[in-house]
């Protein structure tokens, strides 16, 4: 069956990673800037591994300034997403990318933003929250910029912060400052981890940096206790299997430990990641987990439900979105 139009809540995309090969390679060229080496022969983005796909992606981003072409770049992935039935999502935005780091060029790159996300709503009925999101590889006086940015402009539409990038690369603990500057402008919190990391530095990033949500959180199933401590707290996954299964996390569908996971009792949800780089959807997604695993739309709507439940967003959202969930009578 086709999952297209089952409503969905998608708690985890990177919005430059969401932009489709030809939008960047547009700009590309109205900017005169050679981006070959990064596009396959088919016109798809080109990369061999995980390292290799950060430097494909930071190099897409260079041709992406400015608040007006976000605005577009916003209003065309948000278009794309309620064509799959996504209801809400939220998506991880750098400063790094909109202003370098710059409060005042940050803000006025999020106000663009926000008001694609206005304007998607009146017209595709799609509800967007940011997460401000730092980039590991960047460094940590990038992230601190990053928290600094997100702090300033916690708000309606900003409601989150994040950690992407480079996994292995230092410590959780070395973003603590960060992530407690943003707690304490009332954002919500989440971090990439378990995506390449063991189970000890699913724990050192629970321990140090304190957040509700886990990016991937996938290699949690290695350790029995961990597995077990997520579903005590109640820490819910953005699980995105079909980035996994690119990118080489996992070795196939069938090996990936949604289904472990979730048996457990963890929360688990479904996301994307940055769809054009891995050829998915969230149909495509549903499709992979249905072939795979059998899931049925009941099992698509608890998870739809985990996701909202979990979303960074108002109660008064919220419950919107749960409404929308329920089975038709
Ligand atoms: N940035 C964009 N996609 C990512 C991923 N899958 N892991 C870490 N950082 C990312
Ligand atoms: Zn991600």
């Amino acid at each position: 069956m086709s999952y297209r139009t089952q409503p969905k809540v998608e708690l985890h995309t990177h919005l430059e990673g969401m932009a489709p090969p030809d939008f960047i390679r547009t700009l590309a060229g109205e900017k005169r800037r050679d981006l070959s080496p990064i596009f396959n022969t088919d016109g798809g983005y080109k990369f061999k591994d995980f390292g290799h796909f950060l430097t494909v992606y930071d190099e897409a981003c260079t041709v992406l300034t400015g608040p007006e072409e976000f605005y577009r770049l916003t209003r065309a992935v948000l278009a794309e997403s309620a064509f799959h039935g996504v209801i809400y999502t939220e998506t991880f935005l750098s400063p790094d990318f909109c202003g370098g780091g710059d409060v005042a060029a940050w803000k006025d790159y999020l106000a663009a933003i926000a008001q694609a996300a206005a304007d998607a709503q009146k017209e595709d009925g799609i509800v967007l929250k940011g997460i401000a999101t730092a980039v590991r590889h960047h460094g940590q006086d990038a992230c601190r910029k990053t928290a600094h940015c997100a702090a300033e402009t916690a708000g309606d539409f900003l409601t989150g912060f994040g950690l992407a990038g480079a996994e292995l690369e230092g410590r959780p603990a070395d973003f603590s400052y960060s992530f407690d500057m943003a707690r304490e402008a009332g954002l919500r919190l989440t971090a990439h981890a378990g995506e390449w990391g063991d189970p000890g530095r699913i724990r050192e990033t629970l321990d140090a940096l304190k957040v509700e949500r886990l990016g991937h959180g996938i290699r949690a199933i290695e350790d029995a206790a961990l597995t077990q401590r997520l579903a005590d707290e109640n820490i819910t996954l953005e699980v995105c299997p079909g980035s996994n299964v690119v990118l080489r996390a996992v070795e196939s569908w069938e090996s990936h430990p949604i289904v472990r996971l979730r048996d457990a009792g963890v929360p688990v949800t479904i996301s994307t990641d940055d769809p054009p780089f891995f050829h998915t959807t969230m149909t495509a997604e549903y499709e992979g987990l249905d072939r795979t695993f059998g899931w049925t739309e009941d099992d698509f709507r608890a998870t739809n439900v985990t996701a909202a439940r979990a979303a960074f967003c108002d109660e008064a959202t919220r419950e919107a979105i749960l409404k929308q969930l329920e089975p038709a009578a």
